[in-house]
């Protein structure tokens, strides 16, 4: 039987931030139907039912959208979603974002976003978009933040990014993001390193 670790790890309090795995998109569905009604409208661009965000959520297409998602103590409450919009160059992709209300305003959607950005870059994305309603001050702040130049039409603000090409450094930071996260979410992992 696997035994938890007798002393606290130096990230325990932390959200594990990852990739999610294909078996794991129902997680990704369930995290959506916990958005509120605010959340629903600033993530979709109108107030979305349960049947719409299931069909979304099935229709989806794993080879071209990956998904990232942020587990606090085991639970996901915020995802980014990587989507790919063609594969000849330039290549382009679309990001989105969601955060369930109580885990709001705590950075993780800065975290996903960061970590978006490396992986476009990984892919050699060159350009990225977001979609955002206009009164989404939290979601323009990250974008402008991270360098996005934001542009207005009469119902949504979209904003755009170049970015440059992978680096030894931005593929190492996902590698290692990915192995930290995986090490920390994989209890069998411990075990073995303690040698139990
Ligand atoms: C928009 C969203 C993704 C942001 O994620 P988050 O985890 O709440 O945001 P963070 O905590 O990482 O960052 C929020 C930033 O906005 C700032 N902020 C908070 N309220 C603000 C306001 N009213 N006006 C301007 N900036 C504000 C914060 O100070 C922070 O900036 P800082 O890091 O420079 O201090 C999240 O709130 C969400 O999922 N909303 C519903 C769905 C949605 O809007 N999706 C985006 C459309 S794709």
């Amino acid at each position: 039987m696997t035994q938890p670790l007798p002393f606290p790890t130096p990230w325990s309090n932390e959200p594990v931030i990852r990739r999610l795995w294909f078996g794991e998109r129902a997680l990704w569905r369930e995290h959506l139907l916990r958005l509120d009604p605010q959340a629903r409208r600033d993530r979709f661009a109108g107030l979305v039912s349960d049947a719409f965000i299931r069909r979304y959520c099935d229709e989806a297409d794993p080879f071209t959208q990956e998904l990232f998602g942020a587990f606090v103590d085991g639970a996901l409450r915020a995802v980014g979603e990587f989507a790919l919009l063609n594969r000849d160059w330039p290549r382009r992709a679309e990001l989105a974002f969601s955060v369930e209300r109580p885990w709001q305003n705590q950075g993780l959607g800065s975290t996903l976003f960061r970590r978006l950005l490396v992986h476009a870059r990984n892919l050699s994305v060159s350009r990225v978009f977001i979609i955002s309603e206009p009164g989404n001050a939290r979601m323009h702040r990250i974008a402008r933040k991270y360098g996005m130049a934001l542009t207005r039409d009469e119902h949504e603000i979209a904003g755009r990014l170049e970015l440059v090409g992978p680096s030894y450094f931005s593929v190492m930071e996902e590698v290692m993001e990915e192995g930290v996260a995986f090490w920390r979410q994989t209890p069998d992992l411990h075990t073995i390193t303690l040698g139990r």
